[in-house]
């Protein structure tokens, strides 16, 4: 029994998802030229669609894909925004789809983000209009906010409502502000097509990648229709379908608790599942779980397979088997690898462990992926500015070439507006702080500064929060310091939907080294995942738990505050947590140490973890993809 109000399509990742609603437009346009007809396509932005226009560019390159009987109408436009701006939707559609495929000029609607107030109105009727006048959308491709928004239908937004402008929610900003460099900076309202506006479309495929979307998801497809959450509207329309990667479907029943729908087939990961779920929903250790709660909680099928006391010893057993003091062992000094996507991702993650490694007689290194420029405040580069030009003038170290660099700098920043790129030296100078700062922190922690390799992975290096995708020189920088350190041991960061990808991506590029690495005749490494700054491994996927005392917590706080130029503000925070980042690392740490202890394991004050890969699934999540 499903759980799910709207059809959904799970894959294993964002692109075979991307591929999917590519090939299902592509299908639409052909099918409409054949009836001498034209296709017409609502428009997304954003972060989501990125791969459906690329694949779409791909098919009008390399297949020949004929957008000349193209009309598009785009879901909105932030309002006011002047077309130019670098964060308009106009620029995006154009770099992103328009300059690349043979559309029409004329057949390009998007709402207008320029025009005065009083002509708003007449505008959005207008929109309407020529939407009818085209025919009505044949399909409409849409992502979701954080706020469950759809176009920029806010919570509140009426079944019925049309074209018109919108007051954009808190949230919405916030998870803006990343691409206009600052909350403060993303414009307060929108113009949107309405949810009726979008009902009216034939068709609709709704995207969602990432664990962030996880949750909206899930109270999307298996909530009621409301309106605080405008997706649920798309329950009630006759051919809209949920088009979502692995991680932002793990929230739906069939992933969380599949038990609920019906039999399962179960597994040592899924059984682990379902007993640290009871334990936590009965608030009992897993060896006081009984008969009686497997029953009662709809797990009578797990606890037939062979009877609470077994079952709950099995897993009490792995866990226990989790926790370790010696994250390398005890048997020999071994080489151990650390990835760090960003600069900081490290200390914030592993700190306790780096150390404990360090103490232990292991040869620590740590490959800092990309520079971490974007995340450096102009006021820092003033500051770092003034004390060179300072220094300068008491040791009389290069004058003229110094005060070069000096004068670009003062004079780039004074005429700098929010969103503007940063000049390359204005970049490699953000680059210099977070380097000084990483090998500070690393040091801090034990590591020889010989040991810090900064790889300055060049896909990170556009000046915008936009990425590049991975390329070969991208793979070899991994690729050597692999050859370099060859580990026993890699860490790595197993976020694999970072906010803004950089993880994914980095991630990515590592896969693929170091399957060359391999197979290039080197030794296996072990290598251990851990979850990025963002959110902790679920009970069940932690394979290494490393306790910290209340001192090692404390030397780990210190040892992030190390990068000074992400104290007190981050410059990307993300749009649901405005802490700092060491405050959410301890405040997660002491949550997986607490987990343990409620669940009848030895009690610590802190715990970092750790997942092996490959990661392993439950047998019956495979059944639940959906295969292009
Ligand atoms: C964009 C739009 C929005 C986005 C949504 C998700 O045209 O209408 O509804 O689809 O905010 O944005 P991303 O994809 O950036 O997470």
């Amino acid at each position: 029994m499903s759980c799910e109000r709207v059809p959904v399509a799970v894959f294993e990742d964002s692109k075979a998802a991307s591929v999917a609603v590519a090939r299902r437009i592509a299908e639409i346009m052909r099918a409409k030229a054949a009836e001498g007809k034209n296709a017409v396509l609502g428009l997304a932005t954003g972060h989501t669609p990125v791969a459906v226009y690329a694949e779409l560019i791909r098919l009008h390159k390399e297949e020949g894909l004929d957008f000349s009987n193209v009309v598009t109408f785009n879901l909105d436009e932030y309002w006011p925004i002047a077309p130019s701006v670098m964060q308009s939707y106009w620029a995006w559609m154009h770099e992103h789809l328009f300059n690349h495929v043979n559309v029409k000029p004329e057949n390009i609607h998007i709402p207008p983000g320029e025009v005065k107030e009083a002509e708003i109105a007449k505008l959005c009727r207008q929109y309407e209009h020529n939407i009818t006048k085209a025919g009505g959308i044949d399909l409409q491709i849409l992502g979701i906010g954080l706020s469950g928004h759809i176009g920029f239908n806010e919570p509140g937004s009426a079944r019925d409502s049309r074209t018109r402008r919108i007051v954009l929610d808190r949230v919405t900003r916030k998870a803006a502000a990343s691409d206009f460099f600052g909350e403060e900076n993303v414009p307060s309202m929108a113009i949107t097509m309405g949810v009726g506006t979008i009902l009216d479309a034939r068709e609709i495929c709704l995207l969602a990648f990432g664990e962030h979307k996880a949750s909206i998801v899930q109270r999307s497809v298996e909530g009621e229709i409301n309106a605080t959450i405008a997706a649920t509207y798309l329950q009630k329309h006759p051919n809209a379908k949920f088009y979502l990667d692995d991680a932002a479907a793990a929230r739906l029943t069939r992933f969380e608790t599949p038990w609920e729908m019906g039999s399962c087939q179960w597994d040592d990961m899924l059984e682990r599942h379902a007993v640290i779920w009871l334990a936590r929903k009965v608030n009992k250790a897993v060896l006081r779980l009984t008969d009686e709660d497997y029953v009662e909680h709809g797990l009578g099928e797990l606890r037939a397979r062979g009877g609470a006391y077994d079952i709950n010893l099995k897993v009490f057993r792995y866990l226990m088997n989790t926790i370790t003091g010696w994250p390398a062992g005890k048997s020999k000094k071994r080489r151990v690898l650390i990835f760090s996507p960003h600069p900081d991702d490290d200390v914030i993650c592993m700190a306790g462990t780096m150390t404990r490694l360090v103490e232990q007689g292991h040869e620590v290194h740590v490959a800092y992926m990309v520079s971490g420029y974007l995340s450096v405040f102009d006021h820092d580069v003033s500051r770092y500015a003034d004390f060179v030009r300072e220094f300068n003038k008491i040791f009389g170290v290069m004058p003229e070439q110094s005060a070069t660099i000096e004068q670009h700098i003062d004079k780039f920043l004074k005429q700098k507006r929010p969103g503007d790129i940063d000049t390359t030296e204005i970049q490699s100078l953000k680059g210099l702080i977070r380097r000084a700062e990483a090998i500070d922190a690393a040091k801090y922690c034990g590591i020889e500064e010989s040991r810090c390799h900064f790889l300055d992975m060049p896909f990170y290096n556009t000046g915008k929060v936009q990425k590049l995708s991975i390329g070969e020189a991208d793979i070899s920088a991994v690729r050597k310091v692999l050859e370099t350190v060859k580990p026993d041991m890699i860490f790595a960061a197993g976020d694999l939907s970072d906010p803004h990808g950089t993880h994914r991506l980095c991630g990515e590029a590592g896969f693929i080294a170091l399957d060359q690495y391999l197979a290039a005749g080197n030794a296996k490494p072990e290598l251990w995942l851990y979850r990025g700054a963002w959110q902790e491994w679920s009970p069940e996927q932690i394979s290494m738990a490393v306790p910290l005392s209340p001192d090692e917590l404390k030397s780990k706080r210190f040892a992030i505050f190390r990068h000074q130029s992400q104290k007190d503000r981050a410059m990307f925070p993300g749009p649901f947590d405005s802490r700092e980042f060491w405050q959410r690392a301890e405040e997660r740490n002491i949550s997986t140490a607490k987990l343990y202890d409620d669940l009848g394991l030895p009690e610590y004050h802190a715990m970092e973890a750790f997942a092996v890969w490959p990661l392993k699934r439950p047998a019956n999540h495979d059944q639940q993809m959906t295969k292009i």
